[in-house]
């Protein structure tokens, strides 16, 4: 992005003023500490100096009070109280650094998880009636992002979401894994509020497919087996099939144990999506949650992972997202959200006879 904008110069300038400013801080803070040693060595010793010439001559000329061998004993002993003294004064430099640093580390250690695990759990291990999303208003700041949103996913249906960006499809759908909570309203999973239960039970009903395929600087192996503990390489390579990823997979250098880079830069974006495809396929969750998952897929591949989608979505509840709309024509319910609400609902039929929102986006996409 730098490079496509030409942005070189700008960047280099924001480094430079950075830099500039931290070179001054630490000149300025080494040349006191720098000072502080020989200026302090040489006040001791003017003082030891004073000391020496003042006591020195009240003894000569016998004015006082105490004898030579006093005046001695009483220099050495205020000369070992110097050393001490002064690093009483370094350890407050110390302390005040060490304030700066607490402060910045206890804001992480301090940090509150607002997802508060309960502490009596209730058990679910399988999914077997339906989810509920029962008048639930969402806001991750002060602007409500969804609201009022009713909605029933009954075990094994499709349940579709649509809606221009924004409109908060992805935030719902976050919702159900526990990411965010509510605000208000509540969400149950056959009967249970998902506050009741586990994270960890809930998430493991779960599988995600995101817009953005979340990939790991791992090998292909590692990536799809994520979710799974001791996947063999038959089910990784069966789950790959599906997802029409094991074609490519293999066309690489060392096959499945060929590394993909930081965050699978070495594939294109539909490789990458297919392959968190996959990874969704391995751990064969009863609930399926794809977000845009087949956004970043050209016509023709789009095609392959469409049927790789259909058969994963077989005998499964899914909640969908899509934006191309011949996707989702099948789906049991077709949600259209704007603006956080959800203003039409229906089959694919019924909402095109509707004639109202989704006609009008489906009719932009069909040429
Ligand atoms: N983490 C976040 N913090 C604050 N606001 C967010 C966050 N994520 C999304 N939003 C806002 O919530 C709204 C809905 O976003 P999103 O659910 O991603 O829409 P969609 O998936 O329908 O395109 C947007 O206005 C967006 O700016
Ligand atoms: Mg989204």
């Amino acid at each position: 992005m730098i490079k496509a904008f030409n942005a070189e110069k700008k960047l280099e300038k924001r480094f430079a003023t950075l830099n500039e400013k931290l070179r001054r801080t630490l000149n300025r803070i080494n040349r006191r500490y720098m000072l502080a040693h020989p200026l302090s060595e040489l006040l001791g010793t003017i003082v030891i100096a004073v000391l020496l010439w003042f006591g020195g001559v009240l003894i000569l000329e016998n004015h006082s009070s105490i004898n030579a061998a006093e005046f001695i004993y009483y220099l050495v002993i205020f000369y070992s109280i110097i050393n001490p003294a002064k690093d009483l004064s370094k350890a407050g430099y110390s302390v005040q650094k060490g304030l700066a640093s607490l402060e910045r580390v206890d804001k992480i250690l301090k940090a509150e998880n607002t997802l508060s695990e309960p502490t009596l759990p209730k058990e679910i291990t399988s999914f077997n009636e339906r989810i509920d999303f029962k008048n639930v208003n969402f806001r991750y700041q002060t602007d409500w992002v969804l609201q009022d949103i009713n909605l029933t996913i009954p075990k094994g249906k499709t349940v579709a979401l649509v809606g221009q960006s924004g409109a908060g499809k992805s935030t719902l759908v976050d919702l159900l894994p526990r990411f965010y909570d509510v605000t208000e309203g509540e969400i149950l999973i056959d009967g249970i509020n998902i506050k009741e239960l586990n994270t960890k039970d809930i998430r493991s009903l779960m599988g995600n497919v995101n817009q953005e395929a979340i990939l790991f600087n791992d090998t292909f192996f590692n990536n799809i087996a994520f979710g799974v503990e001791n996947a063999t390489l038959e089910q990784v390579m069966e789950a790959a099939k599906i997802a029409n990823a094991h074609d490519f997979i293999m066309a690489t250098e060392n096959g499945y144990e060929t590394t993909i880079g930081d965050r699978g830069s070495k594939l294109s974006g539909g490789q990458r999506q297919r392959i968190s495809i996959a990874r969704a396929i391995l751990k064969n969750p009863p609930i399926l949650i794809l977000d845009e998952a087949t956004s970043a897929l050209d016509t023709e591949s789009e095609k392959m992972v469409q049927e790789a989608i259909e058969k994963l979505m077989m005998n499964r509840t899914t909640l969908v997202i899509a934006h191309r709309l011949s996707t989702i024509k099948r789906a049991d319910e077709i949600c259209v959200m704007s603006e956080g609400k959800i203003v039409e609902r229906g089959k694919h039929d019924e909402l095109i006879a509707l004639n109202g929102y989704y006609k009008r986006l489906y009719d932009m996409q069909s040429f």
